[in-house]
């Protein structure tokens, strides 16, 4: 696999926010930007909502329980950078490509995310703490 064609872009950073609309209503004061699209995945426990900002995307996340993995970080950390998303092509070849590395990996088999996209995560012990998404691009 050629490697150096493994990521497309960066496609957003996720913020973990206890108080979605109030956050929304801030950045929208601080920087102009207001939501392209608002989103509850049940699967992840989350409310989400997405700003355009150039060609990436800020993705502020809510949780809808407390016991879910936004909800145990918030508790844990508090507010503030949860995740990275790079956009692949192929999301089966990355995976097999990071397990085949022997990265762990949250999810062996893509799942499917906000807006229905295909996603996986990364632990974020395979690299400086950082969780990563990967989102396949369509
Ligand atoms: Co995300």
């Amino acid at each position: 696999m050629t490697i150096e064609l493994l990521l497309i872009n960066l496609d957003h950073v996720g913020i973990a926010v206890r108080d979605l609309d109030g956050s929304l209503a801030l950045f929208e004061k601080l920087y102009g930007v207001s939501p392209m699209h608002r989103d509850r995945v049940e699967s992840q426990g989350v409310e989400e909502a997405m700003l355009a900002v150039g060609g990436s995307f800020v993705q502020l996340l809510q949780p809808t329980t407390d016991d879910s993995p936004v909800g145990r970080f918030l508790r844990k950390r508090g507010e503030g950078m949860h995740h990275l998303a790079f956009a692949v092509a192929d999301l089966e070849a990355a995976l097999r490509h990071l397990i085949s590395e022997g990265v762990r990996v949250i999810d062996e088999e893509p799942r499917i995310g906000g807006q229905g996209k295909r996603i996986a995560f990364v632990h974020p012990a395979a690299f400086g703490g950082t969780l990563i998404e990967l989102v396949e691009s369509p």
